[in-house]
């Protein structure tokens, strides 16, 4: 497999470091000092800087003052560190939303946002957009060729949408685009005779809106009942976050060439991240498992969400921009700290499955205001004598023996789709924003990825755009959302030879929620997968289940939804047992040009899915890999490069010994070590082999 480049091509090592506030300790720079030795101490290489800095920098309009940023960056680059550069739009100075209150955003019951919290900023207002360029520019003039710049960070966590008048004037922008300004179309594809809710103009369209209070109970406070619309209001949302990242990017560019990115949180479904995946030069993430609370569960959590990230960029690695160190307090209530070998455990975790940084949130706490009392490097004591310190140290003690993985990837023949569309459409029912998961979206990708990754299988999870020619086998989860052109691309990865397995709620609705007509699986998937689907029993979330699926003497339960499927072509291979779908197929298959698909007409649990899959994609000759083998907890994943291959062994249960059985020779990279034969692993144990 052919290497990726470094995110840095003058620094090829694992950056390890985090986000820093050196403006917050502006008065006293000797601490400024002490975060130097400290970072060279710590076996640290990086720190994160500007990210909330522009009242700092820019402390009334248009008077820069970059004395104190060109002092931290000479200190650290003196004392032979890295920067990741960070644009501060995060967070507006106080001046400018006072000055031009249309940087503010209109919050979804038209009320507008006082200044406050970070983030609270109107994408569409020309003037924040303006203020941003500025800064921007100047940021990347001044040190966008410095030797200790590696990378630029974008923002922060972009989210969020604003109702302002101007966003919902962009929003009917972008519908008279997709459209072709033709509102008849828009009626048609959006179904709007229904309640009466055809359009004359696009004027007259809004953006969707159902405030909290909003309920039909109490009456709806703006309109959330064409499907279409919300989804292409969700779809515009997450255009407008797309957007303003391209548009600092191209400020950044006037003077800059490093490399560019902002950090992601995977459950952000805001946006749709592996578009913006095409605008970045490098995706990164912000990840903060709580180990205390289920390691097993967190190891897996790990594993897909990186994964995932691994999938933004088609392989490439990426960075965790942010990890906590200690305790993270804000998004979660309870997160106990973590063990020392935890923290190790977690950086392996992470690069086992394609990330080429460790990073943290954050280097040293603040005295005051929200965070101060979050994990950080540096803790108020201020010295490196403390648990956490050490534990960060021993870290990076272990990072710098690993340059050789840098760059290296993951090669897998199978793959999970995860869409956005189709996880907006399938939660738009609610009108809601939030990851509901009420149709069992994401947790049916999860479960997908897990049957493969359970069994040491390599595993991709790609987007629908991506090349599907390198897979042997593509699972498609509730793949609700089809075009006539995606059906194609999917006929065509089948009849050359692939295997795709889908399950229920196939090529139900065309890409504006508009059902089609004529029998479902539609968008000419039905002479695919030889069947079409009678019926949908939907048993809601959490209810109890009437069928099960029956496989030989096994019986797996069925949950959310089962159908009645009336077999053309296909061959049943399961049936259901219980109510009215008693003795009906459940799974199918049928061969297809040279390939094969496997129809599961239920949404499946892992259980299913871990007896079904491997076996299934064996016939295409995908297997766990074989050169380390180990017991029920042993994970094994493999990074490779063009002469490289790097194996990381991990035990994910949190207490059980685990036997690992090494079926080549192999050298342990942190030890040096020749290593073959048979091994036992403690619980939260691992190792990094090579051959
Ligand atoms: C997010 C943000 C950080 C910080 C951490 C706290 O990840 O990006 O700025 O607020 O949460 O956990
Ligand atoms: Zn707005």
């Amino acid at each position: 497999m052919k290497k990726f480049p470094p995110i840095s091509k003058d620094f090829p090592h694992f950056l390890h470091g985090g986000d820093y506030n050196p403006e917050q300790w502006i008065e006293t720079p000797e601490i400024w000092d002490e975060d130097m030795s400290l970072m060279k101490e710590g076996n640290l290489n990086e720190f994160t800087i500007g990210i909330f800095s522009w009242a700092e920098i820019e402390k009334e309009e248009g008077v820069f003052d970059f004395s104190w940023l060109d002092t931290i960056i000479e200190k650290i680059h003196n004392a032979g560190g890295k920067v990741v550069l960070a644009t501060p739009s995060a967070a507006r100075p106080k001046w400018l939303s006072d000055k031009y209150p249309e940087v503010l955003r209109v919050n979804e019951t038209l009320v507008r946002n006082k200044f406050g919290h970070r983030h609270n900023h109107c994408f569409s207002s020309p003037v924040y957009r303006e203020k941003v360029r500025i800064i921007d520019e100047k940021l990347s003039e001044r040190y966008g060729k410095h030797p200790a710049v590696v990378a630029w960070h974008i923002s922060n966590e972009l989210n969020g949408r604003c109702y302002c008048d101007r966003c919902a004037e962009n929003f009917r922008n972008f519908l008279r685009k997709k459209f072709d300004n033709d509102i008849e179309k828009l009626n048609h594809e959006y179904w709007t005779r229904f309640w009466s809710h055809g359009f004359s103009s696009f004027d007259e369209i809004e953006p969707p809106r159902t405030a909290a209070s909003g309920s039909l109970a109490t009456g709806p406070m703006g309109d959330a009942c064409v499907l279409g619309l919300n989804l292409a209001w969700k779809e515009f949302c997450s255009e407008q976050i797309i957007d303003i990242t391209a548009f600092e990017k191209e400020a950044i560019r006037k003077y800059s060439s490093l490399p560019v990115t902002t950090n992601c949180m995977p459950m952000h479904i805001g946006f749709d991240h592996f578009k913006m995946g095409k605008v970045l030069d490098v995706h990164s993430v912000d990840l903060y498992p709580r180990w205390s609370s289920d390691f097993t569960g967190f190891a897996k959590y790990c594993a897909y969400h990186c994964t995932f990230c691994r999938g933004i960029k088609e392989g490439q690695p990426f960075m965790v921009m942010e990890s906590a160190p200690g305790i993270n307090i804000g998004s979660v209530v309870y997160h106990k700290v973590k063990s020392a070998e935890e923290q190790l455990f977690e950086a392996v975790d992470f690069i086992a499955h394609g990330a080429d940084t460790v990073q943290y949130f954050q280097w040293r706490k603040g005295r005051g205001a929200y965070e101060k009392n979050h994990g950080a490097v540096v803790d108020h004591y201020g010295k490196s004598d403390n648990r956490v310190f050490q534990m960060v140290k021993t870290t990076g003690e272990m990072l710098e023996k690993l340059d050789g993985v840098i760059g290296t990837g993951i090669d897998a023949k199978a793959a999970v789709v995860y869409d956005y569309k189709t996880q907006w459409a399938l939660d738009s029912g609610l009108a809601s924003f939030a990851p509901q998961d009420t149709n069992g979206y994401f947790t049916l990708t999860r479960n997908l990825f897990n049957a493969f990754w359970d069994k040491n299988i390599p595993v991709d999870i790609i987007s629908y755009d991506m090349d599907f020619s390198k897979y042997k086998a593509i699972c498609l989860p509730l793949p609700y959302i089809m075009t006539e052109a995606l059906a194609d691309k999917i006929k065509k990865f089948v009849s050359d030879g692939g295997m795709l397995i889908s399950t229920c709620l196939a090529a139900t609705a065309n890409e504006n929620d508009l059902n089609y007509t004529g029998g479902v699986p539609g968008a000419g998937l039905r002479e695919l997968f030889g069947l079409r689907v009678d019926e949908v029993d939907y048993y809601g979330a959490g209810a109890p289940t009437p069928n099960a699926v029956i496989a030989g003497d096994k019986e797996y339960p069925v949950r959310l939804h089962a159908e009645l499927i009336v077999p053309d072509d296909a061959k049943t291979l399961m049936t259901f047992k219980g109510d009215i779908l008693e003795g009906c197929p459940a799974v199918l298959t049928k061969n297809y040009g040279n390939g094969k698909v496997y129809y599961i007409g239920f949404n499946p649990g892992l259980e299913f899915l871990s007896d079904f899959l491997p076996e299934a994609v064996s016939e295409c000759g995908i297997a766990p890999l074989s050169e380390i083998t180990g017991d029920e907890f042993i994970r094994v994943t493999k990074r490779e490069g063009d002469n490289e291959e790097y194996f990381f062994v991990m035990n994910i249960s949190g207490t059980e010994e685990q036997t690992v059985s090494l079926n080549e020779s192999f050298t342990d990279v942190l030890t040096g070590e020749k290593k073959e034969g048979n091994f036992t692993l403690k619980g939260k144990g691992f190792m990094i082999l090579t051959k």
